[in-house]
This record gives structure tokens, sequence and C-alpha cells, in this order.
């Protein structure tokens, strides 16, 4: 079946998948909304896009589904070396002296847009290695993507996947199998996935660090300061957000500070 995609279809489908999810298509990536599209198509059997909005607009499962196939979900473990550093030998410690003197012993994070799990279990394992003895942390993980979710619950990759786990961490929290890796049980329960849409209020209150790195990338700017204000709303009163290296809050309205380490950038919310 040969499928054009006009101007007008091209407005209706990226209108709504932005109101659904933030995802901006712009006409660069308009290919890749074809693409979508013409394999959303012939496995509905469906014959125009008039008809697959319909579909879309009628039914919740087919909606979510093209927005999972919209997304992009490349990710890989220990993503950008600076950002790992900065969690672990700054924010960490000092996140733990303050819990001391409020007699709290637990971090709370979310790792929002975690694709297939890499970066949840990236933390889990820096958490794992340097939180003090009495200390305890938990993740929240989530996505739009349900199918990278599935693949982030098993925690199981194959051996191309692992590349970027540093050499002392690879024995201690994977099982090597025939296939691949496993992520060890003890890693696995330091973290609770979940399926959540960035473009809608998650519920978390009282986090400590929000991870929500490369995947502001895919939203217009109006939907970035909602997704970042949302973040506002869950985070404690001395807590950190971390974006991609690529991304930044500049000149948008919101009340993070910047703030530089030896290591890397990222956000603060802290009492003035
Ligand atoms: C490129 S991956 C980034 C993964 C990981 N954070 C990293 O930096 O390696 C972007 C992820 O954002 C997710 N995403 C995009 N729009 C979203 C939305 N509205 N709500 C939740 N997740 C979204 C995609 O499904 C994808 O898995």
């Amino acid at each position: 079946m040969l499928f054009t995609m006009s101007d007008s279809d091209f407005e209706k489908i990226k209108t709504l998948i932005y109101e659904k999810s933030g995802i901006h298509f712009s006409e660069n990536n308009r290919p890749i909304l074809e693409s979508r599209l013409r394999e959303r198509l012939k496995i509905a059997n469906l014959e125009t896009i008039t008809d697959y909005y319909k579909l879309i607009t009628r039914e919740e499962e087919e909606m979510k589904i093209l927005l999972d196939s919209v997304t992009t979900n490349l990710t890989r473990f220990f993503r950008n070396t600076a950002h790992m550093q900065a969690f672990e030998y700054y924010i960490i410690p000092e996140l733990v002296e303050y819990k001391k003197k409020k007699n709290e012993n637990e971090i709370k994070i979310w790792s929002a847009g975690c694709s297939t799990g890499e970066e949840p279990y990236s933390l889990a394992m820096v958490l794992a290695e340097t939180l003090p003895k009495g200390f305890k942390a938990s993740i929240t993980a989530s996505d739009l993507s349900l199918k990278s979710l599935m693949t982030a619950k098993t925690g199981f990759y194959p051996e191309t996947r692992i590349a970027g786990v540093p050499d002392k961490y690879l024995p201690k929290y994977f099982e090597k199998t025939t296939e691949g890796y496993q992520i060890v049980d003890s890693i696995k329960k330091m973290i609770k996935f979940d399926y959540h849409n960035l473009k809608f209020d998650s519920g978390l209150k009282g986090l400590d660090i929000v991870f929500c790195r490369n995947v502001l990338i895919y939203f217009d700017e109006a939907a970035q300061e909602g997704v970042v204000n949302r973040f506002w709303d869950s985070l404690g009163n001395h807590a950190y957000l971390i974006i991609g290296h690529s991304e930044s809050l500049f000149g948008m309205k919101t009340k993070f500070k910047f703030h530089k380490t030896d290591w890397a950038t990222f956000y603060t919310k802290m009492p003035d």
C-alpha cells in the first residue's frame, strides 16, 4: 500500500501527539512520523490517515502504541561520566550529610524517561557502593514507552548493551548467563518501574533528586517548561535536578538554580 501524508494530515497527527505527550514533530523529523504511521496503518489494516486518526482518538490503547512507536529510546549504562561522577562524589555525600542532620536515612530518586532501564540501574549500583550503613535509597523509574519498560523490568541485557558498566561492578551486580547479563535482585529491589507520561502530574512528592536526561529535547519550550515546573513540585526543598548535558533551562520561567561542580553542572532547589 502506498501512503502519502498531506500537510493537513501531518498537522492533525502531530498536534494530537503533542497534546498527548509534549513530543514535538518538526518538518525535519516528519519522515520518522510518516514511517511509524505507515507501520501502524499496516498493522491496523487501514488505508488512510483519516481512518487511523479516528482510531487513535477512539482507542486509548492504540494512542499509547503510537506514542511508544514515535519515542527515541537510545540509552546506555553509566551514560555521561561527568553526571555519574557528580552524582557519586558531590550529590550523594551532600545529601547524606543533610539527611543525617535531619535524622533521616532515605534518598528518594526519580529517573523520568528511563527508557530500557540502564539509567536507574546505573544509579542504583552507585548508591549500593556509596551509601553509608543505615542509609537506603528508593528509585522510581518511569517512561511512556511500554516496550522499553518491559525490557527495564526484566533487567536482562545482551552483551552488546553492557558496555559502559565499570569493570568492578560487572561481576558484583550482574549474573552472567549464556545469553547475556542479568541484574542481581538486590539492585532490582531498589527500583520501582512505572508507566508515566510526563505531560501529566506524577503525584510524586518530597523527592531528593530527579534525573531527566535526554528527554526534554523531544519537547518544545512550552512543554519543557510544564515538565520542569512539575519536577519542582515533586521535589523536596533541598533537592537536585539533572537534565541532559545538551539540554538547558536557560530562558525558561522556573525557580531552579544553575549549579556548577568540578564534575558537571545541574540544577538545584534549595531554600534561599
Ligand atoms: C533518549 S531516551 C533517554 C533515556 C535516559 N534518560 C538516558 O538519558 O539515557 C528518552 C526517553 O524519554 C521517553 N519519553 C519521551 N516523551 C515522554 C513523555 N511524554 N513521558 C514520559 N517519557 C517520555 C521516551 O520513551 C524515551 O524512552
